[in-house]
């Protein structure tokens, strides 16, 4: 059998994206059906929408996403139908060198469903990151499905799928912030006010926001940044410095995607300090160093893909914190939207007005 249901589809490079009839297989072997509830707008889907991430269209848009586990495939025993999950687009595939090492948040092998959505002509869709949930139902493998308590909004729950986990993870796991650590986040949006979270959470003791525009900052301190720098004033090396007795920070956080951030990033370290570069830079983008300032400082640059997390571990304990109060996931929903809202939230998300748009089905 299969499923009509209206979805989000980016038919053409650059062109507006628009609803359309998508037609959604039931599962077959190690595959859910998920019923979509929520779904955040993330940078991701228009970067799909402008071609910049390949040229396979037309797209399935939408990835950060919760919903209800409709059915289940042959050999499923993880979820059943029921269960209100979070979908991710890293499933842990439990046979690559990483996962057998020990490492699964470095798992790299694509495991998505196997089967097609497609449209109503035969077309067959590329759902965003293997997952495509701006839909009212859609077709995952079920390891991309984490179940979590279902006390949770799924409008909020939602948001872990992809960038509140990347940034938190940033800081909780990548940067493995400790008590007492001092840390600056480079971009207080979505993703960094995360990291900032994180931070908190982790038992930073200073937590510097630093963004170009004044709401990001004020919402930076809303997540409990303890001081924050606009960059569009003051150099942000020299004023991280300042907070932190001439140090610079222990942990810097670039959730930009700049090169000109990851170098501020890189000087505002204290001695032997980690750099963590979550936020995504386009492929033309390059890094001019001195390399005797890389030797000589220190410490560690790394990369964080989605936060380093474990969904199966990470996505029920941070959905605990959130209903014990101690994790504001809330805050992230910027406003909820319908389904055929979604280029209008494309371009407030571009003028900087939104953390979240999370269309609600
Ligand atoms: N690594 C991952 O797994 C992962 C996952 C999701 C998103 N991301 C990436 O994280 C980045 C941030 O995502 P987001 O959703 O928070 O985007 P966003 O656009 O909401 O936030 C970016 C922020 O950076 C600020 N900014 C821009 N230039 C700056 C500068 N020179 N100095 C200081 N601040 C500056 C902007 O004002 C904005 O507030 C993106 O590159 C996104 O692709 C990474
Ligand atoms: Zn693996
Ligand atoms: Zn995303």
């Amino acid at each position: 059998m299969t499923h009509q249901v209206r979805g989000v589809i980016s038919r053409s490079k650059g062109a507006p994206v628009e609803v359309a009839t998508i037609v959604v297989p039931d599962p077959g072997p190690g595959e859910a059906l998920v019923r979509v509830q929520a779904c955040g707008v993330c940078h991701t889907d228009l970067h799909y929408r402008e071609g910049a991430i390949n040229d396979d269209f037309p797209f399935l848009l939408g990835h950060e996403a919760a919903g209800i586990v409709e059915a289940v495939g042959a050999d499923v025993t993880d979820v059943a139908p029921g269960d209100f999950v979070i979908l991710n687009w890293r499933a842990v595939c439990g046979q690559c060198r990483s996962c057998k090492r020990g490492r699964p948040w470095y798992c790299f092998s694509t495991f998505n469903a196997t089967q097609k959505m497609t449209l109503e002509d035969g077309t067959e869709l590329s759902p965003a990151l293997g997952i495509g949930a701006f839909a009212e139902k859609t077709l995952v493998a079920a390891g991309q499905c984490t179940k979590v308590d279902p006390a949770a909004k799924p409008e909020v729950a939602g948001l872990l799928g992809c960038g509140v986990m990347a940034g938190l993870g940033a800081a909780m796991f990548t940067g493995e912030i400790g008590r007492g650590d001092s840390v600056a986040v480079f971009g207080c949006g979505g993703v960094g006010c995360a990291a900032i979270a994180g931070a908190r959470l982790a038992g930073a003791a200073i937590v510097i926001g630093v963004d170009l525009d004044s709401r990001k900052l004020d919402l930076a301190r809303d997540f409990g940044a303890t001081a924050v720098v606009d960059a569009s004033a003051t150099d942000p090396v020299a004023a991280i410095q300042a907070l932190t007795g001439g140090n610079g920070a222990d942990v810097c956080i670039e959730a930009v995607g700049n090169p000109k951030v990851f170098e501020q990033a890189f000087y505002a370290r204290d001695l032997a300090g980690t750099v963590v570069q979550v936020g995504v830079p386009d492929p033309q983008m390059r890094l001019d160093l001195p390399m005797i300032d890389f030797f000589g400082r220190g410490g560690r640059l790394k990369p964080s893909w989605y936060g380093d997390c474990l969904p199966s571990r990470d996505f029920p304990m941070l959905i605990d914190l959130y209903l014990q109060g101690r994790l504001d996931l809330e805050r992230f929903v910027s406003e909820t939207i319908a389904l055929d809202a979604v280029e209008e939230a494309f371009a407030r998300m571009h003028r900087g007005e939104v953390l979240r748009s999370v269309v609600v089905l």
